[in-house]
C-alpha cells in the first residue's frame, strides 16, 4: 500500500529524478477515484470558480468557497499531499490575514498546504505562513488573479528582462520557505532554467516538458467544458460529450415510456429482489 505523500516526498522525488503528477479536484468521489491512480498531489484550485461555480474568472471566488470544497475532498482523506489555493484577496491585504486565512484552509477544511500566486513581493507573505507551520506552494508566470495587472491571459516571461525577474522570483520563493512552485504558461527554456535552478520541484502548467512535474485543471483534461482550452490542455476523454449523449437516451427513454420498466420496479409480491 503506499504511503502518505507530503511536501517532503515531492522534494524526494525531484532528487530522485521521478516525475510529480498533479491534479485539481473539488468533490469527495472524484477525489478517491484520482487519489485510486496514485497522482501525488491534488490541489482544491480557485479554477473552482470557473469549471464548478460558473463565475468568469477566479477572483470572486472566497475563502469559504475554497473551505467548502476543501472539506469534501479531505473526507476522501486522499494519499496525495492535499493543497488549498488561497483566493484573490485572502493574502494580498496584509500578512496578517494571510496567515488567518492559510490557517483556515488548514484547520476548517483539511489542506496539508497551501498555494499562493506571486514571486518576490510575497516573500514575506510565504515566511509567515510557513513560521505558521504550514507548507506553503508558489505560483509563478501567468497567475490568474493578476489577470487585470497582465491585461488578459498572456504567456509570461517572453524577454529577457521578465524571464530574468520570474527567476529570481523563483529563487527568493525557495529561499522564502516554499516547498514547490506551479509554473503557469511561460516558456519552455524559461521553466527549464528555473526547474535547474531550483532545489524544490516545479510544477508545470503550459511550461513545456522539463518541469519536475505537471498540474492540469480535471475538467479540461476529461474534457467537461463550456469554453475553448488553452493549447497547453491535452483533452485524455469527451467526458462532457458523453454525459450529453446519456442523458439525452435518459430523456428520450423517459418521454417514451420505455424507463423505468419492469426491472427497475418493485413488486407487491413476496419474490424479493436483492435489495429488496
Ligand atoms: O486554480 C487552479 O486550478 C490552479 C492550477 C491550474 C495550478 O491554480
Amino acid at each position: 500500500m503506499r504511503k502518505k505523500s507530503t511536501k517532503n516526498t515531492l522534494i524526494e522525488m525531484k532528487r530522485r529524478g521521478e516525475r510529480i503528477v498533479a491534479l485539481t479536484s473539488y468533490d469527495y468521489l472524484s477525489t478517491r477515484i484520482i487519489d485510486e491512480t496514485g497522482v501525488d498531489l491534488i490541489l482544491v484550485g480557485d479554477s473552482l470558480g470557473m469549471v464548478v461555480l460558473g463565475y468568469e474568472n477566479t477572483l470572486p471566488v472566497t475563502v469559504e468557497e475554497i473551505i467548502h470544497h476543501l472539506k469534501a475532498v479531505s473526507r476522501a482523506k486522499p494519499r496525495a499531499v492535499l493543497t488549498g489555493d488561497m483566493p484573490f484577496m485572502s493574502y494580498q491585504a496584509s500578512v496578517e490575514d494571510a496567515v488567518r486565512n492559510a490557517g483556515r484552509l488548514v484547520k476548517e477544511g483539511g489542506a496539508e498546504s497551501v498555494k499562493i500566486e506571486g514571486g518576490e513581493r510575497y516573500v514575506p507573505v510565504v515566511k509567515a505562513i510557513v513560521n505558521a507551520s504550514i507548507p506553503v506552494m508558489g505560483h509563478l508566470g501567468l497567475t490568474p488573479q493578476s489577470l487585470y495587472e497582465f491585461g488578459g491571459y498572456k504567456v509570461q516571461g517572453k524577454d529577457a528582462e521578465s524571464a530574468e525577474r520570474l527567476y529570481r522570483d523563483a529563487l527568493s520563493l525557495e529561499e522564502a520557505g516554499c516547498f514547490a512552485i506551479v509554473l503557469e504558461g511561460i516558456p519552455w527554456q524559461l521553466a527549464e532554467r528555473i526547474t535547474k535552478g531550483v532545489g524544490i520541484p516545479t510544477i508545470g502548467i503550459g511550461a513545456g516538458p522539463h518541469c519536475d512535474g505537471q498540474v492540469l485543471v480535471i475538467n479540461d483534461m476529461l474534457g467537461i467544458h463550456d469554453k475553448p482550452l488553452p493549447r497547453f490542455v491535452k483533452k485524455y476523454e469527451e467526458i462532457g460529450q458523453r454525459m450529453k449523449l446519456a442523458i439525452q437516451d435518459y430523456v428520450e427513454e423517459v418521454r417514451g415510456g420505455v424507463f423505468p420498466g419492469m426491472d427497475q420496479s418493485y413488486s407487491a409480491g413476496k419474490e424479493k429482489k436483492a435489495d429488496e
